[in-house]
């Protein structure tokens, strides 16, 4: 199977940022506290902008930097948790507001490993035949509608933004390492809609007992402790499984762009991995978790910096709610 190449990338974040200082209004916290447990400072919070908008403006921007126009684009894969609407997809109110015609569009719903589980399923798209030439990934995130600003061990962590990125076949080595573990599901999930329509016998309905605790309405719960475990070990052993793969090993690899959840989470994989912390990219502490739009946000940061270089070895690695995780490598 055929290579990717990253041709274009583009990122859009909202103008308002929170500080650690402002979130000692709202809870009991402190600069300190956030700073040394999670490495945030500050993020960009939705001003209601909605997730499609987002997808836009980032996707337009990759558009943009590959050198294509819209109707170039075969596909357009939209990774977004919080998508606007339960139908249509994002991918689809993406496509048509960046006028993309003839391409088909897909949401994926991998949690914050979604642009892991995108570039993976893209380069399986470009590999077969040769009707799929350029696709667009879009990694939307409005995860600030699913905070509970009264939860002061979730909402410091969290902000808002996209990434996207161009990406087309080549001749350069690609491996990836995929791993899903449902049993982990009530680890971290926010509610959608409960089952019931104008028939529904209210009796029977009380005997389906809720699969996880009952959270609080539509907010996002997390066992933050038991995730930190399953990241610090899961994030070495998919990028050990992607590089064996590729018949290297993590220190053969120019740079590692991992979820960006909290840095603590990077220091130690990176520890367990025996690497220098040189080699990973992190810039959480400008913009805090932003689900799937973390990796393709350092992507594009990276490339504008001047920072990837052609035959570089790259890794991407990423988990999150499922619990997922999985990681990639490839050649620049
Ligand atoms: O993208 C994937 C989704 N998310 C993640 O990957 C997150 C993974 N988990 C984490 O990053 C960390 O577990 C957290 C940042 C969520 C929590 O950090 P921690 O070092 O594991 O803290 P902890 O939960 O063990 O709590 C230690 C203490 C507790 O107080 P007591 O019980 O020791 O008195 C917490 O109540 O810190 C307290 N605490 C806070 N204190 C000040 C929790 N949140 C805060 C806060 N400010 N914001």
């Amino acid at each position: 199977m055929a290579g990717i190449k990253i041709i274009g990338t583009g990122k859009y974040v909202p103008e308002t940022v929170s500080t650690n200082e402002d979130f000692t209004k709202i809870v009991d916290t402190s600069d300190e506290w956030i700073t040394q447990r999670t490495g945030i400072k500050t993020r960009h919070m939705s001003d209601g902008e909605p997730s499609w908008y987002m997808g836009m403006k980032a996707g337009a921007q990759a558009i943009e930097s590959a050198g294509l126009s819209p109707d170039d684009i075969d596909m357009v894969i939209c990774t977004s948790v919080t998508g606007d609407y339960y139908t249509p997809a994002t991918a689809n109110i993406v496509q048509g507001k960046l006028n993309i015609h003839h391409a088909f569009s897909i949401d994926i719903n991998c949690a914050c490993a979604g642009f892991v589980y995108a570039l993976d399923m893209a380069r399986r798209y470009l590999s077969v035949g040769e009707d799929v030439q350029n696709i667009l990934i879009v990694s939307p995130e409005n995860i600030t509608k699913l905070v509970d600003y009264t939860d002061r061990s979730t909402c410091v962590l969290f902000g808002d933004g996209a990434g996207a990125a161009v990406v087309t076949r080549s001749e350069g080595f690609y491996h990836s390492y995929l791993e899903t573990d449902g049993s982990g599901a009530d680890k971290i999930y926010a509610q959608s809609a409960r089952p019931g329509n104008a028939f529904t016998n209210r009796e029977k309905a009380e005997s389906f007992k809720e699969l996880f605790p009952q959270g609080k309405e539509h907010y996002m719960y997390m066992a933050g402790n038991d995730v930190y475990r399953f990241a610090t070990t899961k994030m070495p052993e998919a990028l050990e499984k992607a590089c064996a793969k590729a018949g290297f090993t993590p220190a053969d690899l120019d740079i590692i762009i991992p979820h960006q959840a909290n840095a603590r989470i990077i220091t130690t994989a990176a520890k367990n991995l025996k690497l220098p912390m040189e080699k990973f990219y992190v810039n959480i502490e400008h913009y805090g978790n932003i689900s799937s739009a973390c990796i393709p946000i350092c992507l594009h940061e990276l490339r504008e910096a001047g920072r990837l270089h052609s035959g570089d070895k790259v890794g991407l690695v990423g988990f999150g709610a499922g619990l997922i995780f999985g990681a990639c490598v490839f050649e620049y």
